[in-house]
């Protein structure tokens, strides 16, 4: 038999064990559900107190957040779940992040350019389909000039003046956000990837700089666009103070957009071995940021939709209010590569459509034509 005393240990020491941590649970429980009632009131919590709600995650904990947070949707948006119709502009791409399919270093990659006119028959397919948002997206392409997109916009803005523009083409100076703004672009996202700095340097080539991203995102603010920010949800090298910082930021920043979703490995990035980012852990964060910021445009986005057959669905009820298929021609659409088994590579547009409104009507929740402006 084990001498419990001389070991330092009683065998009531065993029993306490075994009861203890419950007792202790149930403590944190309560003041972790104490922290996630503190951010529901509108107050700020510091990064330690991210840290602990955040690690301190339990399905239980995740219950009674995401009850919180779809309420707040519901109060502020009711059942309507906004569409994006998302055009893959280009995968030529200038830089060079360590996590990206389309970087510039990704040799396998085959490039390609979406012509202006090709960008209008999608947009114009999209409009068919009820679209009222289209958002281009593209990795920073030098030939598609500051000139070529004002165009762009123009063109979208006079052909479909009911229509939300929203672009995601990196980071770019002031003036040429200025311009982009006035030819009749509404919004800009333009993820930060990480609010720690040395986080960021660990996601990118030294030529790229963390300030001059925040820097971007300040500047589309003081333009007046509806402005998003977001970041992957486990990238290489992430820790709770990472996300902690994120939330911080993302209060100081006011966005009216945030488009989180799980990292998922590319096989030809150095990032091909990594792990991908949790399911669990991205609803969770789709929950804070809905207490976080009710009003929140909060996409469930295809990387959970890839990460697990409901993702999407999932991310609805756990707070976000947008989903944003895919309005790119289906031959280019394996193409834009960011992630491996990226899915709706394969769905024309009509298809992708009608089975996103089977998905949010079987959780209880509607598609709706409509531009889905921020109510701000
Ligand atoms: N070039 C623009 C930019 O930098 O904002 C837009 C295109 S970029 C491909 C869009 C987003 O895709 C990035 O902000 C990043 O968060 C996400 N992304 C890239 N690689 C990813 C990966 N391996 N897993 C999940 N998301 C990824
Ligand atoms: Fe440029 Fe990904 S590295 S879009």
């Amino acid at each position: 038999m084990a001498d419990f005393t001389r070991a330092g240990l009683r065998p009531s020491d065993w029993w306490r064990e075994a009861v203890r941590p419950g007792a202790e649970q149930i403590e944190t429980i309560t003041e972790l559900k104490r922290l996630i009632d503190r951010l529901e009131a509108g107050e700020s919590l510091t990064e330690d107190e991210w840290v602990s709600l955040i690690e301190g995650r339990s399905p239980e904990l995740a219950d009674y957040l995401f009850e919180k947070a779809r309420c707040i949707r519901e109060r502020e948006y009711g059942k309507a779940v906004y569409v994006r119709g998302l055009i893959e502009c280009s995968n030529y791409c200038k830089n060079d992040c360590l996590y990206c399919g389309i970087r510039r270093s990704n040799r396998n990659a085959s490039r390609y350019r979406l012509s202006r006119e090709e960008i209008l028959s999608c947009c114009e397919n999209g409009y068919q389909l009820g679209f009222r948002t289209f958002v281009l997206q593209g990795g920073e392409d030098p030939a598609m000039t500051d000139d070529w997109v004002m165009e762009m916009v123009q063109a979208i803005r006079a052909g479909f003046p009911d229509c939300a523009i929203t672009l995601s083409l990196g980071e770019k100076k002031y003036d040429t956000l200025k311009r982009w703004k006035e030819a009749g672009a509404d919004r800009y996202l333009l993820r930060h990837e990480t609010a720690d700095a040395c986080h960021y340097a660990s996601l990118h080539p030294a030529e790229m700089s963390f300030e001059h991203r925040m820097q971007c995102l300040r500047d589309l603010k003081a333009l007046g666009y509806q402005t998003g920010c977001g970041f992957m949800v486990g990238s290489p090298h992430q820790t709770t103070h990472c996300l902690a910082r994120d939330m911080r930021f993302i209060e100081e920043l006011d966005p009216e957009m945030v488009g989180i979703g799980p990292f998922i490995p590319q096989h030809d990035t150095p990032f091909g071995g990594e792990a991908a980012g949790t399911l669990e852990e991205t609803l969770f964060l789709l929950g804070l940021l809905r207490l976080l910021k009710p009003k929140v445009l909060l996409p469930a986005t295809t990387a959970l939709g890839t990460i697990h057959p409901m993702g999407r669905e999932l991310g609805i009820l756990a707070g976000g209010n947008v989903v944003m298929p895919n309005l790119s021609p289906v031959g280019v659409r394996a193409k834009y590569m960011l992630y491996d088994n990226k899915i709706c590579t394969g769905d024309e547009a009509a298809e992708c459509v009608s089975c996103m409104k089977r998905r949010m009507e079987s959780i209880g929740y509607e598609v709706v034509v409509d531009r889905g402006d921020y109510k701000g």
